[in-house]
């Protein structure tokens, strides 16, 4: 099912199977139509089936990373490369490892033994220097944030140090032995960072994801749900299972809003 919503292109679709294979589809698309394209790339449960479809692509000779550039959205502060709970252990492990993106393409927010500022400053440099990432990947957490902008009175605009929401330590203890063995803050892109990729496609699955979806494009605009900025974007694609876009659907149902297609 699509919905076209202001400039927010919605597909509804069966299930996390469904959600992985057309957002694998669309990065696909992207470089097939440009090699050398800059990903903005995501971590998480969500987007573990959309790189599983990728490697599958690469290995059937049908996507060649070898041009691609790629910046991650988060690290957790002080995590080495090595330490499993890490983004960057999590990237090498679901894709970086198994298709041939080039290492010094490769840019994920590190800060294991760094200044925190310094490294901050120059993600945005080289992110800026790439001339913006052509199609960014997210996520979104329970409470609506993106990589990992937690709600907060402002949008912060760059690569910055976050200290992570209570509702964000619980969702990622999962992840860890216990609460307490989460790291409690990260390195995050900014909301300018996201905002200034040419493309954006968020991925959302599962119940506890509806929320954050309907208030991300019916709710206002602001910085209490990061991800409701997107509204201001004028290329983002939605990809949310049933579950997820179950209560955005019964809102567009009362608004007399009805679907364009079915996909
Ligand atoms: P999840 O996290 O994919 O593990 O649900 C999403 C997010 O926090 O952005």
């Amino acid at each position: 099912m699509k919905i076209n919503y202001n400039s927010i292109q919605i597909f509804v679709v069966e299930d996390e199977q469904a959600m992985s294979k057309k957002a694998a589809n669309m990065v696909a698309g992207q470089i097939h139509l440009k090699s050398d394209s800059i990903l903005g790339l995501a971590t998480g449960s969500t987007p573990e089936g959309m790189y599983k479809n990728l490697v599958q692509m690469h290995r059937d000779g049908d996507l060649d990373f070898s041009d691609v550039t790629t910046f991650n959205l988060d690290e957790y502060e002080g995590l080495s490369p090595d330490n499993c709970h890490s983004y960057a252990w999590y990237m090498d492990h679901h894709l970086f490892g198994q298709v041939n993106v080039n290492e010094y393409r490769i840019h994920i927010p590190m800060s294991s033994g760094l200044d925190v500022d310094a490294v901050c400053a120059r993600y945005d440099k080289l992110i800026e220097e790439s001339h913006n990432i052509d199609l960014q990947i997210l996520g979104i957490g329970t409470n609506g944030h993106i990589g990992f902008n937690e709600p907060d009175v402002k949008f912060e605009a760059g690569t910055h140090l976050v200290s992570l929401d209570e509702e964000t330590i619980e969702a990622n203890s999962r992840f860890f032995e216990s609460t307490i063995d989460v790291p409690k803050r990260a390195i995050s892109m900014g909301i300018r960072n996201i905002m200034h990729a040419k493309k954006v496609i968020l991925m959302a699955n599962g119940a506890n994801k509806g929320k954050a979806i309907k208030a991300m494009v019916l709710g206002p605009v602001t910085p209490e749900l990061p991800a409701s900025v997107l509204q201001l974007h004028n290329d983002v694609t939605m990809i949310v299972d049933k579950s997820a876009g179950k209560l955005l659907l019964e809102a567009f149902n009362q608004k007399g809003i009805t679907t364009l297609s079915k996909v």
